[in-house]
């Protein structure tokens, strides 16, 4: 058997073509979304991440625009621009990327940014809504697997599903979104003893683990749904996820690629919560 390839490119590129409509009515009413992005220091990574998360809102029309800091730079001056755009009506997403620099108290910054325009859904306020099953902002890139099991017709209601990875970025976010839809969840990590003994039962298995080809064919039921979240550097420079695509392509019933999976789809529902928190600013809620 085969699997079905769950094509997040194209699915991101469907629901960015969306959001035009509900961006040029919100601009026609004075809230045109705005997003600013801080990103503190000079990691190669995070200077592409952030570059197309800016692109992304400028293609569809919204507003974004880049805040860099040097890596030395104090905590302080990071909280008082927070502070300054918390105020600013014509921002409605803040996001500072991640890792920050060792200095940083990275709770403290990110619970500096107004949980209304917490676009990244990190504040504990969004947090705990999420974990309530009732989610104001839900972080991109597990709302992104909600949206690729949507269209490919996985009904998680019932089904056994293994999130490998245990990030507040990823993992845990993940297991509370597959928890909220009816799913028996189990949180596995790196070290978790006997991994192939939970993800061979599982109907779905999420690997947001930060290892290279981690998961193996022989690890997966036959049939079940394998979402890959990794994206790894391999020492020729090739990307890789956490999955080994040829050896899961042949047990998975349905298998996201990277890339071309998951990664487009973090950046879309994070122009979609940019939208929503314009929406609910323009209708005064
Ligand atoms: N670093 C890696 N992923 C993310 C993300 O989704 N948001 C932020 N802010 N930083 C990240």
């Amino acid at each position: 058997m085969t699997a079905q390839i769950i094509d997040g490119k194209a699915l991101a590129e469907e629901l960015r073509q969306g959001f035009k409509g509900r961006v040029e009515a919100l601009t026609a009413k004075g809230h045109k979304p705005g997003l600013v992005v801080i990103l503190v220091g000079a990691d190669p990574a995070s200077e592409v991440y952030v570059r197309n998360k800016v692109n992304g809102c400028l293609a569809i029309g919204m507003h974004s625009e880049k805040i860099v800091y040097d890596a030395t730079v104090d905590q302080q001056v990071v909280l008082d621009k927070i502070a300054e755009l918390n105020a600013d009506p014509n921002i409605h997403g803040i996001l500072v990327q991640l890792p920050l620099p060792k200095h940083f108290d990275e709770e403290k910054v990110l619970e500096a940014i107004a949980a209304a325009k917490d676009v990244d859904g990190f504040h504990a306020e969004n947090v705990g809504a999420l974990a309530q099953g009732n989610p104001r902002f839900i972080p991109c890139t597990p709302y992104g697997v909600m949206k690729m099991f949507e269209k490919g017709n996985v009904d998680l209601n019932g089904k056994e599903a293994v999130v490998i990875g245990r990030s507040n970025i990823v993992g845990k976010p993940m297991a509370l979104l597959l928890i909220n839809a009816g799913a028996t969840v189990t949180v596995c990590n790196s070290r978790t003893r006997d991994l192939k003994f939970h993800t061979s039962r599982a109907d779905i298995v999420v690997a947001a683990v930060g290892k290279p080809k981690f998961v193996t064919g022989d690890m997966i039921k036959p049939g079940a749904v394998v979402i890959d979240v990794g994206i790894n550097r391999l020492p020729d420079g090739k990307l890789c996820g956490d999955v080994d695509f040829a050896s899961c392509l042949e047990t998975a019933g349905q298998i996201t690629p990277v890339p071309g999976g998951v990664g487009p789809m973090t950046i879309t529902m994070l122009l979609a919560n940019t939208i929503e928190a314009a929406e609910r600013k323009a209708a005064g809620n």
